[in-house]
């Protein structure tokens, strides 16, 4: 009990760090959530504060990811290679955390670089094919939100077909981080839909 909610906590904490709107608040004197979508996320970041700037949040937001489960699974171990109902429950705690992160006022990202972060620690191969999805379709049509989209709905299935145990928890688990990040695009999906979607590098994007 002790160490279930120690990780949970210390996953959601990790989670919760706004790396996107503490790079673009140091280093530009600006708060990302007022330009482009208004999203803390590495798009709006390279929006906002340049490319680079945009990696290394896309880099931070994923490394959280990948520290709160690889803690978790140090303290609970895979079982025949499906990791262990605490990495699962650590997955969704850090991507929660950076969804509705408490230090600005539970209002975070649409949760991708987390997601990625989380899934590669948990099951990579599943990763790493949700990331070609992502990337196929973003190098189709410039859309980051599109791409991030389909990558997230490409997740339940991929672990379907990946992992030969289907453990429910587990999938579950990963299916309520990809619907939860899907949701988080809802105003993407309606300039989308509207044809009002800025594509990546053209600097415009209505706020969510
Ligand atoms: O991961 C967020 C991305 O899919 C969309 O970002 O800023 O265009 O809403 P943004």
């Amino acid at each position: 009990m002790i160490l279930w909610t120690s990780i949970l906590v210390v996953s959601y904490l990790l989670g919760s760090i706004p790396f996107g709107f503490v790079l673009v608040w140091m280093l530009k004197h600006e708060d990302v959530r007022q330009t482009g979508s208004g999203n803390i996320g590495a798009t709006n970041v390279a929006r906002s504060g340049g490319k680079g700037l945009g990696l290394l949040t896309l880099l931070l937001d994923t490394l959280k990811g990948v520290a709160a489960v690889l803690l978790a699974l140090h303290f609970a171990p895979r079982l025949n290679g499906v990791p262990s109902n605490l990495a699962v429950a650590a997955a969704v705690a850090a991507v929660v955390g950076h969804i509705f992160t408490v230090w600005l006022g539970f209002k975070g990202g649409k949760g991708i670089a987390t997601a990625l972060g989380v899934f590669l620690a948990l099951l990579p191969m599943m990763a790493l094919a949700c990331l070609a999805v992502f990337i196929v379709v973003f190098a189709l049509t410039r859309y980051v939100s599109l791409a991030s989209i389909l990558a997230a709905l490409s997740v339940p299935l991929f672990t379907w077909l990946l992992v030969p145990t289907r453990a429910p928890v587990l999938l579950a688990g990963v299916s309520f981080i990809s619907l939860l990040s899907i949701v988080k695009h809802h105003a993407n999906i309606r300039r989308l839909l509207s044809g009002t979607e800025s594509k990546f590098g053209s600097n415009k994007a209505a706020p969510s």
